[in-house]
């Protein structure tokens, strides 16, 4: 087994880890004394995610402490303090309330990085609406299941984006309004707000905000969380990504997805850290300007990111100033050993490599920085998290024996439900076990390792997406009769999306056909989420009951033995 350690050299912390040492905190840990010592209570046990996250620093040196450093796609810059995201948060959400919106009402975020989505985010929660967000590169499909699913009443977002809903508006009779941000109007409805705000005080099992996530069948699923998940998103910010008042943090993840919530807005903002945001698109050289500008101390990114810049090479990096860092992390999919060899070489540190889900909803099994970096491995489970290896029965494994990557029940940033979906949500347990859906392995000294997915959930450029909804997508093309979707191993990505289509009878099947139904997938369902290689096929794999077999395709595709055959249909 690999046991390739990096041992920290002498002089390596510029900063004394504010988790010393691991093995004692973990076995001492305890979730109640850590809600009262770490997070702020109203009165009668009630609380505020958003509050914690902003508002408590305010009475504090915080207060004018700069929270956010943001930076547009044409090197445009803006930056708020604590009291400044304090006062817009409060002026959105009293905005809101004017528009009629209630506790639990679901307000969506569609909107690229730019300040009034944090703005946006914070204000619902304040009022104790619940905030869902969409990533900016879906299209109508996937914004028409995700609104309809959760009957959301609100919609923020921006003239560009708002061309994509009003196609499918007319289908969603509970969106009450649509504001869109970059009218003049709306800032007008702003400034006309008071700066205070009523914070609702809620419950800690409140609904606070909720995310779609793809699994292997059927439609995303909106992962619901509750306000007190952010004392897991405030505990791992604070002993994972290590963050301390003197740095500049920079989160490159997207609030679309989990990592941008949790750590771009609720654990990292409730340390009281000053962030980046950069809402450009991804470029090597860019992505090291930032770094060396803002004097970037912790960076987050992901393995894709690592993968593109050393794909670049080592003199980019050279060129720039980046002393400044201390801390670097990565997340979404497995990250490779060459990977934290090159960050040693570019960086002089290693990657850390933490793992974690949106159905987690925060850092489960992480490398601190207080250890050696086991290579390869996802490290070791948060304080407060038990973590194990289990058969289908929720008998624990032992140690090196592959199984299902499961974690106790009960840890505050568990998903609360599975909106309107109780029966899938009691499925994720067995016995006290959440079971994640990944497969993995446990070492003698505790580490856990990644296999894979139990499923066929797709990561590419470490985006999660449900090889059903690609198939959906492509059998509205008029061409196409149905059709498989699997993830095919890719050096950059991880993985890329390849679909295996079966045409219409008298349907040619050429080149011109395959690049017109991938930008078919681009436009309907979303920009990340489209087939990058198509293959036609005469027909595809099947259970006798109907289910596609895509455990099949993958293996053909990758000339694996097929396995099991018994309950094909002939193939
Ligand atoms: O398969 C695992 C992979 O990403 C999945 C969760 O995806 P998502 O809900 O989009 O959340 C991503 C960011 C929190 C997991 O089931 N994954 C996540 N982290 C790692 C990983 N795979 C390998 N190594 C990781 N560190």
């Amino acid at each position: 087994m690999n046991e390739d350690f990096f041992h920290k050299p002498k002089g390596y912390f510029k900063q004394t880890p504010n988790l010393p040492d691991y093995e004692t905190t973990y076995k001492n840990f305890s979730w109640e004394k850590a809600k009262e010592d770490e997070l702020t209570w109203f009165e009668d046990g009630k609380i505020n995610a958003a509050y914690n996250a902003i508002d408590r620093h305010l009475t504090t040196f915080r207060k004018n402490k700069i929270a956010l450093y943001w930076e547009g796609d044409n090197n445009e810059t803006e930056k708020y303090t604590f009291e400044e995201v304090s006062y817009l948060s409060n002026q959105y959400g009293n905005y809101f309330k004017s528009l009629g919106v209630d506790r639990s009402d679901r307000v969506f975020i569609f909107l690229p990085r730019i300040p009034p989505l944090y703005f946006s985010f914070l204000g619902i929660l304040k009022i104790g609406a619940i905030a869902g967000t969409l990533f900016s590169a879906f299209q109508e499909q996937a914004l028409f299941d995700r609104l309809e699913n959760s009957s959301a009443k609100v919609l923020i977002t921006n003239t560009e984006l708002s061309q994509r809903v009003e196609k499918i508006r007319h289908k969603l009779p509970h969106l009450k309004h649509i504001i869109i941000v970059d009218e003049p109007e709306f800032s007008q409805n702003i400034t006309k707000q008071s700066k205070d705000i009523h914070i609702a005080r809620m419950d800690p099992d409140d609904y606070a905000f909720m995310l779609y996530t793809s699994g292997t069948t059927g439609k995303p699923k909106g992962v619901v969380h509750r306000h007190l998940a952010i004392l897991s998103e405030h505990m791992t910010a604070k002993y994972v990504l290590d963050l301390h008042d003197e740095d500049t943090y920079w989160c490159t993840a997207d609030p679309g997805w989990v990592t941008g919530i949790a750590y771009e807005i609720l654990g990292s903002w409730s340390n009281g850290v000053t962030s980046l945001v950069f809402s450009g698109r991804f470029a090597a050289e860019k992505w090291y300007q930032l770094l060396q500008k803002y004097k970037i101390s912790v960076w987050y990114t992901a393995p894709t990111a690592v993968r593109m810049l050393m794909a670049q090479g080592e003199t980019l990096v050279k060129k720039h100033d980046l002393s400044s860092l201390r801390h670097l992390l990565s997340v979404g999919e497995p990250l490779n050993p060459e990977a934290i060899r090159w960050g040693l070489k570019a960086f002089g540190l290693p990657f850390h490599d933490t793992w974690w889900q949106t159905e987690t909803g925060a850092i489960s099994i992480a490398n601190y920085p207080c250890m050696d970096v086991k290579i390869g491995s996802m490290g070791k489970p948060t304080p407060g998290v038990e973590a194990a290896i289990i058969d289908e029965e929720g008998n624990e494994l032992p140690v090196g024996k592959e199984g299902n990557l499961a974690l106790r029940k009960g840890w505050p940033s568990m998903m609360k439900t599975i909106w309107h979906r109780h029966v899938k949500y009691d499925s994720y347990f067995v016995k006290e076990w959440y079971i994640s859906g990944d497969r993995a392995w446990k070492d003698k000294d505790g580490y856990f390792w990644f296999v894979g997915r139990a499923d066929d959930v797709i990561k590419t450029s470490g985006e999660r997406v449900g090889p059903f909804e690609v198939e959906s997508a492509l059998v509205e093309h008029p061409s196409v009769v149905e059709a498989g979707v699997i993830g095919k191993p890719d050096q950059l990505r991880g993985e890329i999306i390849k679909a295996f289509v079966v045409l219409k009878s008298g349907v040619k099947p050429t080149d011109e056909l395959k690049e017109e139904l991938s930008l078919f997938v681009k436009k309907h369902l979303a920009g990340h989420a489209y087939p990058r290689e198509i293959e036609f096929i005469d027909k595809l794999p099947k259970t006798r009951s109907g289910k596609i077999m895509r455990r099949i395709l993958k293996a053909k595709e990758l000339g694996l033995p097929i396995g099991d055959t018994s309950t094909l249909e002939e193939f």
